[in-house]
């Protein structure tokens, strides 16, 4: 088994090297025939190599069994030409890799209930997967752009489209995931106004028809952004695209607590994956050892999961992050003081013990 993995900038190799910690503590007390190699990508790699995803990272990347990301981007690269920026390159390899189902698992562990700036009562014991459309929407189609008009002004321009198919397959994943969890989903788009989510609701009743044992609802994004808050327990699993499910999961996570909590998985069609954290580089903390690597370690779980197939290797992980809360070594975005270097080493010692 092959491993590429991609630190990106800010916070991105601090967090990574706390995963590392991890895959060489499991890789000896499972004995894995586990390989891994770096590779750019991001910042990073426009720096040294004038392209935020070398053509090299991206062969590579397919060429393993799974993909492990940090985070990308930074202001040092704000002013450059969008297709140069940290962000692009994150959209070209998931565009380039067929990465169209990206799940977002929020989850409020008991320790951190008091976390979250929501009451306790409203998200304690909450368990919500979003399925995120991540390549199609307004985020790739075209025509995009920034135009003049004869009026001297300038326009800025994006397309929203979504086709049958493109719907229809993350439907099929959204429909599959309820059925290992509560068997509820819940479809968000904004069909009282746009043709695209008028599509997107009548592919996703046409598909709910092969699984009869799942309950599917309909709802209007602005109120799942409103239900998100008010009652987030009455969710199991959304089912969105790529633009409203980058807004969501964002929102999902400040219920858990903190950003700095949320993994996610993004597969292809051939359940191949790029696992990442949901947050960003946070150029503000970089290189201060204030991060919260456990998005990244908990994505790692998630590799092992959903693209080794190794569900033992991935509980193994996911509890040594729930006795590392338990034990309260907290990150500053938990509350607490510890670094992120002091819980990858904590991470370690629960993990041989
Ligand atoms: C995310 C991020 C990315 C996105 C950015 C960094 C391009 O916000 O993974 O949610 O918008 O998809
Ligand atoms: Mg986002």
């Amino acid at each position: 088994m092959k491993i590429l993995i991609l630190p990106g900038d800010g916070i991105g190799p601090e967090i990574i090297a706390q995963a590392i910690k991890v895959l060489i503590s499991v890789k000896a007390r499972f004995n894995l025939a586990l390989t891994w190699e770096e590779a750019l990508i991001g910042g990073a790699a426009y720096d040294s190599e004038g392209d935020p995803l070398p053509a090299d990272t991206l062969e590579h990347a397919q060429a393993v069994d799974a993909v492990l990301l940090g985070a990308v981007g930074g202001p040092k690269w704000d002013s450059l030409e969008r297709h140069h920026r940290p962000e692009s390159g994150l959209l070209r390899i998931r565009s380039g890799l067929g990465l169209f189902a990206n799940l977002r698992p929020a989850i409020v562990y008991p320790e951190l209930a008091g976390a979250s700036t929501l009451k306790r009562s409203v998200v304690a014991g909450l368990d919500i997967l979003i399925v995120r459309e991540l390549t199609g929407g307004i985020y790739f189609g075209q025509p995009r752009g920034i135009r003049h008009l004869e009026c001297e002004e300038r326009e800025g321009f994006n397309t929203l489209t979504y086709r049958e198919s493109e719907i229809e397959r993350i439907a099929h994943v959204a429909f599959e995931s309820a059925l290992l969890r509560n068997r509820t989903l819940c479809s968000v788009d904004k069909a009282n106004v746009l043709e695209s989510s008028e599509l997107w609701r009548e592919t996703v009743t046409r598909v709910s028809q092969e699984y009869p044992a799942v309950e599917l609802s309909h709802m209007y994004v602005d109120n799942a952004a409103m239900q998100l808050v008010k009652e987030p327990r009455q969710f199991d699993v959304i089912v969105t695209g790529n633009l409203f499910g980058d807004i969501l999961s964002d929102e999902a996570a400040m219920l858990t607590g903190s950003i700095g909590m949320l993994p996610s998985a993004s597969m292809n069609k051939d359940r191949f994956g790029l696992f990442e954290p949901i947050h960003g580089s946070a150029p503000d903390i970089a290189g201060q050892d204030k991060a919260n690597p456990l998005a990244t370690v908990l994505s790692l779980a998630m590799l092992f999961r959903y693209a080794l197939d190794l569900p033992s290797v991935a509980d193994h992980v996911e509890q040594a992050v729930k006795q590392c809360l338990h034990a309260g070594i907290l990150s500053a975005d938990l509350g607490g003081s510890a670094g992120t270097s002091e819980i990858g080493d904590k991470l370690v010692e629960i993990l041989s013990g």
